[in-house]
């Protein structure tokens, strides 16, 4: 038994040493490890970056229908193998920490175990044994597959370590002006992607930071007795938006025929949300994020998307639920100062679910230092005795506020709370009152969603940081304004 735990090492190390891209050699240790312990099967699951989902990256033994089973959620699927822990399920049809015991059972598991795979003490994955028969595991077999796991742990920083090292190269070889930011899912990318359009898209996806998974769940269409003789696998699941995308640039005949089969799906699972984009929705969908040949002018110039539309328009929406509360069985009077709260004023008042007035002030800067404030439209309307907010898109030094806060409680309004997008903290020089605060941002030039660099970007849908190359020399995110 020894020799086996010896020469499938041996072979582990030697392919996790070699040349291969990441998922064969994932495959392959996947196989070795379910032979030198006799299971019908193995897998090796990754953290999205997210850390909230599992993505197979190597397996051995099992169904394509197993594998896409559907989103694994890492907080429901034996969570405690990423405390650390070795689990072992001794019937997988019948234990709740199984997320899709249904699928174990067609498949005909019985038992599994699973092993972290630690890098410097944190889990961020795991391989998982399975087996038909119902079984123990025995401390040799436990131990084998500790040594595996550290195997796994070193190849994946090797991976990580290679791709920066190869990004760098890429970036130095096309002296490329500004990079739009991937996020650290490149070890989780399929190999390659079945068609250059969904590569495309996984990096709009990235740049805007909506988190996705590739072909995550394969749907049976069709069976013949047992057996599933048609199946449909969408080509991403965007967990934010709990939606299916199914991408199509090719021939009509075959948009009819995903059609149909996407007309099937939603007639076997109603509650599953699908979307098959076709060549013009996908051009048009790349041109209102800025992204692809209509587009490229509205990303020039960004280093990285800080918050996504989704993103933000989550938090407006929880915002205005908050305010609605708070508010009940009042007018409010919502103040915004133009230009930058456009944006956040218009979304932010059609969530609250409160009669509301609207006023808008402007104020210019003036004096050398650009520090010295003056209002140069003032409110229409009398806010005395009113319940006042203050809609801000950002607070910086906190100067304007202040300014401005002072100006509205001089005409008495029965009460005056401030509600801002965005809180630049690090750089307040003044201290000011806020009661509503959307996100807390970095000291950077923040751009996007209202929010200008001389005047352009505010017709962003997202909130990104301004490339440092755009900003002239001498400026700085701590030039005044
Ligand atoms: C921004 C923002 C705030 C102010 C905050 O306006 O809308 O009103 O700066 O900065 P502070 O806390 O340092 O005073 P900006 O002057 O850029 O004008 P805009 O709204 O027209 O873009």
């Amino acid at each position: 038994m020894r020799e086996n735990y010896y020469s499938a090492l041996k072979h582990i190390s030697k392919i996790a040493n070699s040349h291969f891209g990441l998922r064969k050699i994932c495959n392959s240790i996947a196989k070795s490890s379910a032979k030198a312990v006799q299971g019908d099967g193995c897998c090796i699951l990754l953290l999205n970056p997210q850390k909230k989902y599992l993505v197979t990256v190597g397996a051995y033994g099992l169904s394509d229908f197993y594998l896409k089973k559907g989103p694994l959620d890492a907080h429901r699927s034996l969570p405690e193998i990423l405390e650390g822990e070795i689990v072992f399920i001794a019937d997988a049809t019948k234990d709740e920490r199984v997320q899709h015991p249904q699928i174990a059972q067609a498949q005909g598991i019985s038992s599994i175990l699973g092993v972290p795979i630690l890098k410097k003490g944190e889990a961020t994955g795991e391989l998982r044994i399975y087996s038909r028969e119902p079984r123990q595991f025995s401390k040799a077999e436990k131990s084998f597959l500790l040594s595996v796991v550290d195997i796994c742990a070193v190849l994946l920083e090797k991976a990580e370590l290679y791709q920066l090292l190869e990004k760098d190269y890429r970036a130095s070889k096309r002296q490329i002006k500004y990079q739009v930011p991937q996020l650290p899912t490149n070890a989780l990318r399929p190999t390659s992607f079945v068609h250059p359009s969904e590569e495309e898209f996984a990096k709009l996806l990235d740049f805007y930071r909506i988190e996705w998974l590739y072909e995550p769940r394969s749907f049976p269409l069709q069976w013949e007795g047992n057996e599933v003789v048609e199946g449909f696998t969408p080509d991403f699941y965007l967990p934010e938006m709990d939606l299916y995308v199914e991408l199509t640039t090719l021939k009509q005949s075959l948009i009819t025929e995903k059609n149909h089969k996407i007309r099937r799906l939603k007639e076997l699972h109603p509650e599953i949300n699908i979307r098959l984009l076709d060549k013009n929705d996908y051009t048009q969908l790349l041109a209102k994020y800025g992204y692809g040949p209509l587009g490229e002018a509205k990303v020039e110039g960004i280093d990285h998307v800080l918050y996504s539309h989704t993103q933000i328009q989550r938090r407006v929406r929880a915002l205005a639920k908050r305010i609605s509360q708070d508010y009940s069985g009042t007018t409010p009077v919502l103040v915004g100062i133009l230009k930058g709260v456009v944006c956040f004023m218009s979304d932010l008042m059609q969530h609250l679910s409160l009669p509301v007035t609207l006023d808008f002030m402007a104020i210019s800067y003036y004096g050398g230092d650009g520090q010295v404030v003056r209002i140069t439209r003032d409110l229409d309307s009398s806010i005395t005795g009113q319940h006042v907010l203050m809609v801000e898109d950002i607070v910086d030094t906190g100067m304007t506020l202040n300014y401005v806060l002072k100006h509205l409680l001089a005409h008495n309004p029965a009460s005056l709370r401030v509600c801002t997008l965005l809180d630049k903290r690090t750089r307040r020089l003044v201290d000011v009152p806020i009661d509503y605060i959307g996100f807390e941002v970095p000291d950077e030039f923040v751009i996007g969603y209202g929010l200008d660099y001389k005047g352009e970007y505010r017709n962003l849908p997202f909130i990104g940081i301004l490339h440092p190359e755009i900003m002239e020399e001498g400026e700085s995110p701590d030039t005044p304004p």
